[in-house]
Parts: C-alpha cells; sequence; structure tokens
C-alpha cells in the first residue's frame, strides 16, 4: 500500500470460520475482523462488516454485488477460497477498481474423487441400500436386491471439460475402463483429446450417446438449466446424472420429474439451485443420492484453498501481483 494508507494496517473482514493458523498469516499483517460463529452474513451484515475494510475473505455463501460494492468504497480486493465466481458480480468489481481472486487447481483432484463417488454411489444405489439395512428391511439375500446399471466399461458424458472435468475422464478411462465422450464451449486440442482419450460431442449427441453424464461446467447466466425436461428426454432411461457444478445448471423441478416418471436411472447431486434450501421434489425423488455441496471438503484441501486465499488476498494488499487473479 502507499501514502497514507501504508502508515495504516489494512483491514479485512474473514467471512467465514476459518482455520485459525491461516487466518494468522493475516492477521500478521492485517486487522482482522473475523465470524468465529461461522454465521453467514446477510446482505446488511456483510455491508455493515465490508464498509470500512480493504480486503474481503469469503467463500461461496457470501454474494459481492453491485448493491454492496458502492457501500463498500475502501474495498480493494476480494479473494474468494472456491474456485467459483458465480457468486461475484465481476462486472460491478471491474467497475469499482476491485481485485477478484479465487482458489483454482488445489481442489480438482478432491473434486474429482468425490464426483466419481456420487457417479458410483447413485448408479450403485449405496444411499438407499444402507438405509434399507439400517431399517432392518434385509431379510434375505436376492438375485435382484438393489440390481442396477454398470459404471465399469460404459460411456461418460462429460458437461465441462476444464481441470475438474479432465481429471474426471483420467479416472473413468484408466480406473473404470469407460469411454470419455465430453462437451464444453472450445473443443480441447487434439493432443489433450489424445492424451484424455476423450472425444468432443454436442451437448445432445452427448446426452443422447453416454449411458452416465457428469456435469462439470462452470455457472453462468448461458448455463442456466442447460439441463431441462428437453435434455433429460435425450438421455438414456437407466442413466445417471450428476452434478457437481452449480445447482441452477439442472431444471430440478424437471429432474424429479424424471425421476418420479422412471424416465432416468439415478441423479447425484452435490448442489441445489436454491442451496442450502433443498427442493421438496427433490428430496421426494426415488434413485438419488444428495449431499451438501462438499465435494472438495477434504482437511488437506481445505486447508490449501484457504491457504490460497490468504496468500492472494496478502498479495494485492501489499501491491503485489496476486497468484490467481479471476
Ligand atoms: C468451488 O470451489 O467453487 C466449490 O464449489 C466450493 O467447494
Amino acid at each position: 500500500m502507499s501514502g497514507h494508507a501504508s502508515l495504516q494496517r489494512p483491514r479485512v473482514f474473514v467471512a467465514r470460520a476459518v482455520f485459525p493458523d491461516i487466518v494468522a498469516q493475516l492477521e500478521a499483517v492485517a486487522d482482522v475482523e473475523s465470524n468465529p460463529d461461522d454465521a453467514v452474513c446477510t446482505p446488511a451484515q456483510l455491508r455493515e462488516r465490508l464498509g470500512d475494510k480493504q480486503g474481503a475473505f469469503i467463500t461461496g455463501s457470501e454474494r459481492i454485488d453491485r448493491a454492496l460494492l458502492d457501500a463498500c468504497p475502501e474495498l480493494k480486493v476480494v479473494s474468494t477460497m472456491t474456485v467459483g465466481v458465480d457468486h461475484i458480480d465481476l462486472a460491478a468489481c471491474v467497475d469499482h477498481g476491485v481485485t477478484v481472486t479465487h482458489a483454482p487447481d488445489v481442489l480438482t483432484e478432491t473434486t474429482a474423487d468425490f464426483g466419481f463417488a456420487l457417479l458410483l454411489a447413485a448408479t450403485r444405489q449405496i444411499s438407499a441400500a444402507e438405509h434399507y439395512l439400517r431399517d432392518g428391511r434385509w431379510t434375505k439375500w436376492s438375485v435382484d436386491l438393489f440390481a442396477g446399471a454398470d459404471v465399469h466399461g460404459t460411456t461418460l458424458g462429460i458437461v465441462g471439460m476444464g481441470r475438474i472435468g479432465q481429471a474426471i475422464a483420467r479416472r473413468a478411462v484408466h480406473g473404470f475402463g469407460m469411454r470419455v465422450l465430453y462437451h464444453n464451449r472450445r473443443p480441447l486440442s487434439a493432443e489433450v483429446e489424445r492424451e484424455l482419450h476423450a472425444e468432443y460431442r454436442s451437448l445432445d449427441d452427448l446426452l443422447r450417446q453416454s449411458r452416465h453424464v457428469l456435469l462439470a461446467l462452470p455457472y453462468s447466466a448461458q448455463a442456466h438449466h442447460l439441463i431441462g425436461a428437453r435434455e433429460l428426454a435425450l438421455m438414456q432411461p437407466d442413466a445417471t446424472l450428476v452434478n457437481i457444478a452449480r445447482g441452477g445448471v439442472v431444471d430440478e423441478i424437471a429432474l424429479a420429474k424424471a425421476l418420479h416418471d422412471g424416465r432416468l436411472g439415478a441423479a447425484g447431486l452435490d448442489v441445489f439451485e436454491g442451496e442450502p434450501r433443498v427442493d421438496p421434489a427433490l428430496l421426494a425423488a426415488p434413485r438419488t443420492v444428495l449431499t451438501p455441496h462438499i465435494a472438495s471438503s477434504s482437511v488437506p484441501t481445505r486447508r490449501a484453498m484457504a491457504q490460497l486465499a490468504v496468500d492472494n488476498l496478502i498479495a494485492v494488499l501489499r501491491g503485489q501481483p496476486p497468484l490467481t487473479p479471476v
């Protein structure tokens, strides 16, 4: 920081309860207001807490919009510990001269593991089978007990072939002998396609030709309800749909209806349009595994995400280039 501001320590708000040893690194260089009880701030509370701050450490739960930025004239940097930035109005940040940083790469493998776990859990009905056992309903081994589709050796369609999509493709090809189709805004280079053994398809062809479909694309206005009733009708009737992207990518009511009507094999969902609220239609849908947005939640990965967010924040507050700007 320069001039008058260099005499003062910058003020930072850490919006959620984060690993204390990582926040301590921030406290060494800034005056930190934290939120140890971990309550998610209302927009008004966020405006109040960020009103006199130069830096914000946020998660995906805090919405940074134009109204908030208007109320926070001193804000210089918003550092989110997520890779997704759909909770941040990037154009408004540009207009207000606010640097935005995020946390790519460090969560790729952990998130890919979880995507695969959801694919397996939903296709093989692991949650329903466990409830059946715990409810005392298991009285005998039966030939068709929870008999469903296979994962290995089938075709996986990946929508969104960024870092996480590619990490899932590697698991699918090398671990499960699958054929991988993908859809992306832009096809990958021929070299990367060869390395991944992945074939580009239009979205409709991917939905028709894949036994299972996994969504790993970033959310944007164009991706809103990308998978709706029409797209679900294109999918194979015993396909599994996995969503580790953002809830808004799927029309959840149409999905619940397809599951109820037996027009889709199963669904594994880690993200929801109105999360943490989950639509009752989805809660009631059969053959569905629902998890509370935890795909990146291993301790080493959550620590790495928080560390990268703090490193970004400190760099910008010191007037240095951020490590991973948006
Ligand atoms: C992200 O980083 O965007 C995830 O969705 C949060 O874990």
